[in-house]
């Protein structure tokens, strides 16, 4: 078996996290919103067609923030659509997913979801197809009291008081080829600022994201974070991160390795972001949003490929079905943006329902969790409190991880002594500690050894765990609950030291309290 020890202390700590580190994502995608969150006429809906047995996994889920419509879909996206009487609103082609958009759902329904759902909504303004006057019209849609002709147009159509959204997208992957009106860094750089100023001069209370690259594995990567904060830096409170893990080539160890590049490229942002502000003299940071993160493969195409014939209604699209392994590499992900609290202060799943998400459905039928389901309601429930500096010793394996997305001669990355133990601990707000604990060796339970310096008079509240022989288990209609977390034995406390044994291959959550 192998060891793996572990040292933390209470008052050595990495950061506190912000609520909103904790957000998914619904796009306007495949049935994502269509038979996903709504759909009137199903048995659960309720008067405004919100499917209530998907809400009800959605609070479990416990989301705190939630980034709405897209996504690649905002860069082709007219809000204007979306809102007013529901007979009025005209069906469009959707550039991004080759679909027909009815517009039965939009911004109001979006506010009225998120509300009824305890969740904070987050927009995303199309800087794609249109630029900063549109965006500034929506701000003021959304966000102005009244008097105005967008404002009254909100009243006019039942929404009486300002919706207040706080958190807005400067778009959505502006680098990307596979973007309606993709940018050069300048091109964007320059209509972000200007998108930024009028959406600030409107409401000075939001907060504003510009989009970084669409990848790590990206060309522009790099070189675009610095243009486009250069251009944005004194508009911008954040730069976005997209990454979504993959295992093409059926080689776990490898997979189960890749969320430690979720760590490089957070640590290479902000670097560039700090570099950006050391250039401008400035001791204001910019924070990561890292608003897309999943994984994310088998039913990943490009575009060229994605051309569905008809241009359909709500196609089943993007309908990943996850399995053990994928648990076990998103619960890595977990890790590696907890143990970013200090900079990475949001972040979305991408995404909730149906397209790759935690939550399936049938349209006009059953809802269900999927694996991920899982390590994302430990995040979300257990993950709030001030994240600890960790100190891990464990034996380490070499591997090479495979990403076809990107750069064309660079598919291979070579990971060098990837540790078979990634943890990350939250001392919670309640005062106690939990563990987050991701053993990546295939082949044998771990012996964990946790010494956690002035944490004496634990007691242990739960210790549980998912691991399966069968790394390709899957949960479904049929056996909703074939993979779930299960009690894990033998965890022992002497003072302040912990001692459990992880199983082979396994995601654990170990979470105590102070008597
Ligand atoms: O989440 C699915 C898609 O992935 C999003 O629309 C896009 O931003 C990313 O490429």
């Amino acid at each position: 078996m192998r060891n793996a020890t572990v040292l933390l202390d209470r008052d050595f700590t990495i950061g506190q996290t912000d609520p909103r580190l904790f957000g998914a994502f619904i796009e306007h995608l495949g049935r994502c919103v269509y038979g996903g969150i709504f759909e009137p006429g199903h048995s659960t809906a309720d008067a405004k067609g919100f499917r209530q047995d998907v809400m009800e996994l959605v609070r479990e889920l416990a989301p705190t923030i939630m980034r709405y419509p897209g996504g690649n879909f905002v860069s082709g996206y007219n809000w204007e659509d979306g809102v007013g009487p529901v007979a009025d609103r005209p069906a469009r082609l959707d550039y991004a997913w080759f679909s027909t958009e009815p517009n039965s759902f939009g911004t109001n329904e979006f506010i009225d979801w998120c509300r009824e759902a305890g969740i904070e909504p987050m927009l995303a303004v199309n800087l794609g197809t249109r630029g900063p006057q549109d965006a500034g019209y929506f701000v003021e849609y959304c966000n102005h009291p009244g008097g105005t002709h967008y404002s009254e147009l909100r009243r006019k159509h039942g929404w009486d008081k300002p919706h207040d959204v706080k958190f807005w997208c400067l778009g959505n992957e502006m680098d990307g080829p596979w973007q309606t009106c993709a940018r050069t860094a300048d091109e964007y750089g320059r209509v972000a600022q200007e998108a930024a100023k009028i959406m600030k001069w409107v409401d000075k209370t939001i907060e504003l994201a510009a989009c970084g690259s669409s990848g790590r594995k990206m060309p522009t990567f790099g070189m675009w974070e610095d243009r486009v904060l250069d251009h944005t830096f004194n508009e911008v409170e954040w730069i976005s991160l997209h990454t979504y893990l993959n295992n093409y080539a059926d080689d776990t160890p490898a997979f189960l390795a890749s969320p430690d590049l979720m760590d490089s490229f957070i640590e290479e942002v902000v670097a560039i972001a700090d570099a950006v502000a050391a250039r401008k003299r400035s001791s204001k940071r910019i924070m990561l949003s890292f608003d897309e993160w999943n994984v994310w493969y088998r039913t990943r195409r490009p575009r060229e490929s994605r051309v569905i014939p008809g241009w359909p209604v709500a196609p089943p699209i993007l309908e990943e079905i996850y399995n053990m392994q994928d648990a076990l590499a998103f619960g890595g992900a977990v890790i590696a943006l907890l143990n970013h609290a200090d900079r990475v202060r949001c972040a979305c799943l991408a995404q909730l329902v149906n397209v790759i998400g935690p939550i399936m459905t049938e349209t006009g039928g059953a809802a269900w969790r999927q694996t991920i389901f899982w390590p994302f309601k430990h995040f979300t429930n257990f993950g709030h409190g001030a994240v600890l500096r960790t100190k891990i010793v464990c034996d380490t394996y070499d591997t090479e991880y495979f990403d076809p997305a990107g750069m064309d001669d660079e598919y291979r990355t070579p990971m060098k002594d990837v540790p078979y133990l990634k943890l990350c601990a939250v001392h919670n707000d309640e005062g106690g500690l939990t563990l987050f604990a991701l053993n990546r060796d295939l082949n044998g339970p771990m012996q964990l050894d946790v010494e956690a310096r002035s944490f004496d008079g634990l007691s242990l509240i739960e210790a549980t765990t998912m691991h399966d022989d069968d790394l390709k288990a899957v949960n479904s209609k049929a056996a909703p609950s074939r993979i779930t977390p299960q009690a894990l034995e033998g965890v022992s406390l002497n003072g302040s030291h912990i001692c459990a044994v992880l199983p082979a291959a396994s995601w654990t959550v170990l979470r105590f309290g102070r008597t």
